[in-house]
């Protein structure tokens, strides 16, 4: 997809769409586009086909044309970021079902703020061209590719050109990332091993001066006395990989953001089985690493100058003759042992190893993300994600990033009264805190293992994948990390 941003006299661009928003009262561009198509758009609204309310959208066929449309959608009472978003996602929608190869989006009626909103136009149109790829072993068919070829950002301002274009590129990346994430997070679990993800990240770091891609193997893991990591990997037969991906942006000399991605690439629960009701979902609990994968990719895009490092602790958790038992007690990398009682508590115990390996890479912040409980959905639902920080400063800057990106987060409290329900008779901690306060107690585990950096927590087990009939990873929460990386560069 081809983003251009441009302050030409709006009717001299070619096109053959344009997506305008707007309320039920005609202005500035609508106002004159209405007049010079001899008052199409208002008789439509006066008919009441297009209300002008936020999320609405009209396609309106120009009369005398072959093939041209007017994309109307709705503005009114969109008056805040997160309902801005959605009226552009409502446009970015509309177009993409369209036959349009070329479209021009009119920003104005909306925000001032014409680099965020090309941002938000070029990331949203990209993400609703994403369809799934299935790979070769699973079919033959290909997905048509997307009709959409090029989106013109018209605004009025031409002092808004510079800004508009930097935001058409930072966008087109993040959505191009959450596509990336998407993707991998819809392939299924026998296609989407360890291995798989192994071989997509070294993948990206391929001909990328600024990229390197190394994988630890289990014999690796051991000698690194990785024993909580490799408790989960036990009972499969696919190997574990910890995954690391380096971005150097800038200086060696300036310290990395390290993100750490949770990649259950298939999560039954092991020997603590999970029931078998939509057990398929589980494939989705590497969308952790996915964020992260995503996430590199839209570094490499953007080419942002900064320093960022991905580990990504990858295995499946599955019941055979080696799989460890309720009861087990294993060393973590870090000295602290675990005495596991629920098998199914899999994530924190991939990512305390992985966590304590982050410290080799003296980082500015540490923050990982995960599919982590179950928990998380109970107390935010599909809306939020959850964030649990060793550090207020972080922790603000965290909500301050999901509310610009739309893709947001809330944060829970780490307090030591939750802390203690870690207590085990038998190891340093259990891996479950009981049946309280799940996706806490949960964070609480993996601050112990981030004690030496400030460190932040994504809960995204609600966020990352919808269920039911559209089911299908999101790829958040690609957005939210982006702003955060991105706001560290300015
Ligand atoms: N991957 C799951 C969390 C999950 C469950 C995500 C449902 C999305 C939907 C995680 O590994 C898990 O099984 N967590 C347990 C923890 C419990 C055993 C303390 C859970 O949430 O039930
Ligand atoms: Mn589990
Ligand atoms: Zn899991």
């Amino acid at each position: 997809m081809d983003f251009t941003a441009s302050s030409a006299t709006l009717l001299n661009i070619k096109a053959d769409s344009l997506i305008l928003a707007t309320g039920s009262q005609l202005e500035n561009s609508a106002a004159d586009l209405d007049k010079s198509l001899d008052g199409a758009i208002s008789s439509l609204v006066k008919a009441g086909d297009f209300s002008g309310q936020a999320g609405e959208s009209l396609v309106i066929h120009i009369p005398g044309s072959t093939g041209k449309r007017i994309i109307l959608i709705g503005s009114e009472g969109a008056n805040t970021v997160q309902r801005q978003i959605k009226v552009i996602e409502a446009g970015a929608a509309a177009l993409l079902k369209t036959a349009s190869s070329k479209a021009v989006w009119v920003g104005e009626g909306l925000t001032e703020d014409a680099e965020w909103e090309a941002s938000m136009v070029a990331r949203s149109v990209q993400a609703a061209s994403y369809k799934y790829q299935a790979v070769p072993e699973t079919s033959a068919k290909k997905p048509k590719p997307a009709k959409l070829k090029s989106v013109v950002y018209w605004t009025p301002k031409k002092s808004a050109l510079t800004a508009a274009k930097n935001g058409l590129i930072y966008g087109a990346s993040v959505g191009n990332g959450m596509n990336v994430a998407r993707q991998l997070g819809n392939l299924p679990a026998n296609i989407c091993t360890p291995s798989y993800l192994a071989s997509q990240a070294k993948a990206l770091a391929k001909g990328q001066a600024k990229v390197t891609t190394s994988v630890l193997s289990e014999a690796e893991m051991k000698k690194l006395k990785m024993g909580s990591l490799l408790s989960v990997s036990a009972g499969s037969d696919q190997p574990a990989k910890l995954i690391v991906i380096k971005y150097q942006g800038t200086k060696a000399s300036v310290k990395p953001t390290v993100l750490v991605g949770k990649a259950v690439t298939f999560d039954t629960g092991g020997i603590s089985l999970k029931p078998g009701g939509g057990m398929d979902e589980m494939k989705y609990d590497m969308c952790g690493g996915a964020s992260v994968i995503g996430v590199m990719n839209a570094l490499i895009e953007n080419q942002l100058p900064v320093n960022v490092v991905g580990i990504i602790p990858a295995t499946e958790n599955m019941p055979n003759g080696h799989a460890t038992k309720p009861g087990d007690v294993v060393t973590s990398m870090s000295g602290q042992t675990i005495e596991i009682l629920n098998t199914d508590a899999e994530g924190r115990l991939i990512l305390c190893d992985a966590l304590t390996y982050a410290a080799r890479f003296k980082p500015d912040t540490v923050i990982d993300i995960a599919t982590l409980t179950g928990a998380v959905i109970g107390a935010l639902g599909k809306v939020t994600a959850g964030l649990l920080s060793n550090d207020d400063e972080l922790a603000d800057a965290l909500l301050a990033s999901g509310t610009k990106s739309g893709d947001r987060v809330w944060r829970m409290p780490l307090w030591e009264e939750y802390d203690e329900l870690l207590k085990s008779n038998f190891a340093d901690m259990a891996n479950i805190g009981g049946p309280q306060a799940g996706t806490i107690t949960a964070a609480c585990f993996l601050a112990r293992f981030a004690k030496t950096y400030k460190w932040a927590h994504l809960d995204v087990a609600g966020t990352a994948w919808v269920s039911g009939a559209q089911k299908g990873a999101t790829g958040r929460p690609v957005p939210i990390l982006m702003e955060y990386i991105r706001s560290k560069a300015n």
